[in-house]
């Protein structure tokens, strides 16, 4: 009988997220479970496995062996620089770090082009990603968090095209598309905490503007609590 892999709850969000029937591309895929798992459902019409590194791409071709799955196209390429806009609708970059994925996104201007669905979910700095995709044009269709391994995780879906805006503090920080999340709560929860340990770490410091950065963070803090407690 057929192995059906599955998928740990970060991976099984995404693969929800992904369009039926779409042409995929897994930026930095790894153990190359997402297209594996979807290729072996037949939710997809193909699949790129992309990594920088040639241990994880052949660890990507040791799942889809073990799997029984065949088809995908596996690329030893730097983020999308080997990979052509037409080859694909949709693209994944995951389990790496904002500024990872906004350099991967500098690098393939075509993801901009308002024809492709990116899914995106930053294991850190996602502010600074939902602030650099705001100003250059990215728009935010949807968003949506999830638990796995005691770390709540946010998964941005968007396209190109729109109008660069300059998102605000907050914003950056919670989310745009967040409000409707059963998670949001938690979320804010979690930023607002994390703004009142950056201030007390503050407040503790000789620095000249420690003082001032801890009143700004403190008020950023309060305005999330705000929020969380309207909901
Ligand atoms: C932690 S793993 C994430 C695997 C999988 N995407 C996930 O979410 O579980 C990060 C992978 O990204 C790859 N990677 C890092 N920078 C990359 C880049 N610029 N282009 C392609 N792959 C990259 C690494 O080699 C590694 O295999």
């Amino acid at each position: 009988m057929e192995r059906r892999l599955q998928l740990q709850p970060r991976l099984q969000l995404l693969a929800d997220m992904v369009p039926e029937g779409c042409r995929l591309a897994d930026v930095g895929t790894d153990h190359g479970y997402l297209p594996v798992y979807l290729l072996q459902r037949r939710r997809i019409r193909g699949a790129v496995a992309a990594d920088i590194g040639a241990e994880p791409l052949a660890h990507a071709r040791r799942t889809a062996e073990a799997y029984g799955v065949e088809g995908i196209d596996f690329r030893l390429c730097d983020g999308l620089r080997d990979i052509a806009p037409d080859e694909v609708d949709t693209v994944v970059i995951a389990g790496m770090g904002g500024e990872t994925i906004i350099t991967i996104l500098e690098g393939a201007a075509w993801t901009k082009d308002g024809a492709h669905t990116l899914l995106l979910q930053p294991m850190t700095k996602a502010a600074d990603l939902r602030y650099w995709l705001a100003v250059n044009g990215y728009n935010f269709t949807e968003e949506r968090l999830v638990w796995d391994k005691n770390y709540l995780y946010p998964v941005l879906r968007v396209t190109g095209g729109g109008t660069p805006q300059a998102l605000t503090e907050r914003q950056a920080l919670t989310g745009v598309a967040l409000d409707n999340d059963p998670l949001y709560r938690e979320y804010l929860t979690q930023q607002a905490d994390k703004l009142r340990r950056t201030a007390e770490g503050l407040r503790r410091s000789a620095k000249p503007d420690a003082q001032q950065r801890a009143d700004a963070a403190e008020a950023l803090a309060r305005e999330i609590e705000e929020k969380r407690d309207t909901l």
